[in-house]
């Protein structure tokens, strides 16, 4: 029927053909309507019985109790930790992230103060907020007056510190760069209660290195959302060596209660969620410089799963913060995050930019986009490999094995607390495909062996960067894997 059909195209473009389970649930419908009801009833339980039995459904079942497990997930170890009840918030920075994270608080009824160093920049917040509380009536979620209820009740503007001598929790989120942050934070502790929990929306900067100017290290954390913040679920919370477990647990308490999925991790360059991510971009712009075509790159990753090609992924995220986030990583890890030479061209070029500027790896001109012909060219140069032929195979490897190289470092080095959290915070922070269960998951399913295997085989054509991690080959040698 024409109404099946319509379904199935929908759910098709949904799913792009990852899912099979929404359409043999369609097919049961379609079936079940022209024949007795025994007879649908036994062919929906023999399309349930094909489908229960595949990887697919084994992961996405793994991941529900994942998320279930997370409900009852603290931050801390210790039981007694009583978190701060947060009713009172400031947040410093009212740009693209700051409006996002005041919308977000006064949403579930955080009271909250915006601060930023003009009015003109702060207008352009509350714009953004009454944006995203526009969109929530546009699709009933809230009424008008509901709305309206939340955005003038719960959220106050200011271009000084004034409001601030009772806030429970500051979050920072101006611009990336790390004396300016210390200067603002030296300020701010003294405008704040001592119970105030001071936070930074860092993507980059040392959690440590921020707190050397601070009387009360203990209150001081990371917390990392990700943009858009009124979709991303996903808050990285980001320890320093003197944050106490009650903050930990605090600002746990309140991404849950934002709505948002918590993960703690260690302060380390690129923290968790941009460590893994960026060497998979990186990888992606060094298989062009290798002679492989921008489109093919996007499509042999979205084909895996990934909502996005890495390539357009790196003109919406933007080149130039892109770049500042893997000289960080470069810095911090040495040759294995060697950014791809192209980049000092990209850099050099202040239009190419990414989307925002119309003009990244591919060329935005009024809804489509092409290849940047010009930085392919430019790109191809630095490599001696770009007349080869590769396998579709070969450039999926080196985009995903190293991010499975690089979760297991992390894990190895306990920047996350386990491997069930490290691919929650995969799925939610990078839309790693959920039906694959998360980056180690789809490890295990490879078999860590292979994994090794191909990893050592990468290494000898293309390098260092992908020799495998020591956990690996000792749970290859081990026999082991990452889930039970
Ligand atoms: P933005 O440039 O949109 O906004 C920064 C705002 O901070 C501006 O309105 C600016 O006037 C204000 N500001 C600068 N100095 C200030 C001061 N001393 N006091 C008060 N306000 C001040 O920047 P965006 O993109 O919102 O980023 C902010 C932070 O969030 C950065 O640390 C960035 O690394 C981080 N971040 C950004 C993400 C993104 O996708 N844009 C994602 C996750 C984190």
């Amino acid at each position: 029927s024409f109404v099946g059909y319509m379904a199935k195209k929908n759910v098709k473009k949904k799913t792009k053909g990852h899912y099979p389970a929404p359409l043999a649930a369609i097919n049961s419908v379609i079936y079940g309507f022209s024949k007795p009801i025994d007879k649908g009833l036994r062919n929906e339980a023999k399309e349930f019985s094909k489908l229960v039995i595949t990887p697919i459904s084994k992961n996405l079942v793994q991941l529900f109790y994942n998320q279930e497990s997370l409900k009852k997930y603290t931050g801390v170890s210790d039981d007694t930790i009583r978190p701060k009840v947060i009713k009172k918030a400031g947040v410093i920075g009212a740009g693209l992230m700051g409006a996002g994270i005041t919308w977000a608080l006064s949403y579930k009824g955080v009271e909250t103060r915006l601060k930023d160093v003009e009015n003109k920049f702060l207008v352009k917040g509350l714009q953004q907020i009454n944006t995203i509380y526009k969109q929530l009536v546009k699709i009933r979620r809230l009424t008008p007056t509901q709305a309206n209820i939340l955005f003038l009740k719960n959220v106050s503007t200011t271009s000084n510190f004034s409001g601030f001598h009772d806030r429970d929790i500051v979050i920072e989120a101006i611009v990336e760069d790390i004396e300016i942050k210390k200067k603002v934070f030296q300020q701010l502790e003294r405008q704040v209660p001592d119970h105030c929990i001071l936070a930074s929306n860092t993507s980059s900067l040392s959690i440590n290195e921020m707190s050397t100017v601070l009387t009360r290290p203990e209150n001081f954390i990371g917390m990392h959302f990700f943009s858009p913040v009124n979709r991303m679920p996903l808050v990285e919370i980001i320890v320093g060596d003197k944050t106490s477990p009650e903050t930990i647990a605090s600002v746990v308490q309140l991404s849950k209660g934002l709505k948002k999925t918590p993960v703690v991790v260690k302060d380390c360059p690129g923290f968790l969620v941009n460590r893994v991510l960026l060497p998979y971009l990186n990888e992606a712009v060094k298989c062009v410089q290798d002679g492989v075509s921008v489109e093919k790159i996007d499509q042999i990753a979205v084909k895996f799963g990934m909502p996005l090609g890495p390539l357009s992924l790196a003109d919406e995220v933007g080149l130039d913060v892109g770049y500042k986030v893997a000289m960080v990583l470069e810095a911090g890890y040495g040759e294995r995050m060697k950014t791809a030479q192209v980049f000092q061209d990209i850099i050099g070029d202040s239009d190419c930019r990414g989307r925002k500027s119309k003009k990244g790896f591919y060329i935005y001109k009024s809804g489509n986009k092409e290849v940047n012909r010009p930085l392919v060219d430019r790109a191809v140069s630095y490599s001696s490999m770009s007349n080869q032929k590769y396998l579709d195979s070969d450039v999926l490897d080196r985009m995903i094995l190293v991010m499975v190289n690089e979760s297991v470092r992390c894990l190895a080095e306990g920047v996350v607390e386990n491997h069930l959290l490290l691919d929650m915070a995969m799925i939610l922070g990078t839309g790693f495909p959920p039906f694959r269960g998360g980056v180690l998951r789809y490890a295990d399913s490879r078999g860590i062996k292979e994994i090794v295997t191909r990893l050592r085989e990468l290494a000898s054509v293309y390098g260092e960067r992908f020799k495998p991690a020591d956990l690996l080959i000792q749970y290859a040698q081990d026999g082991k894997s990452f889930y039970k």
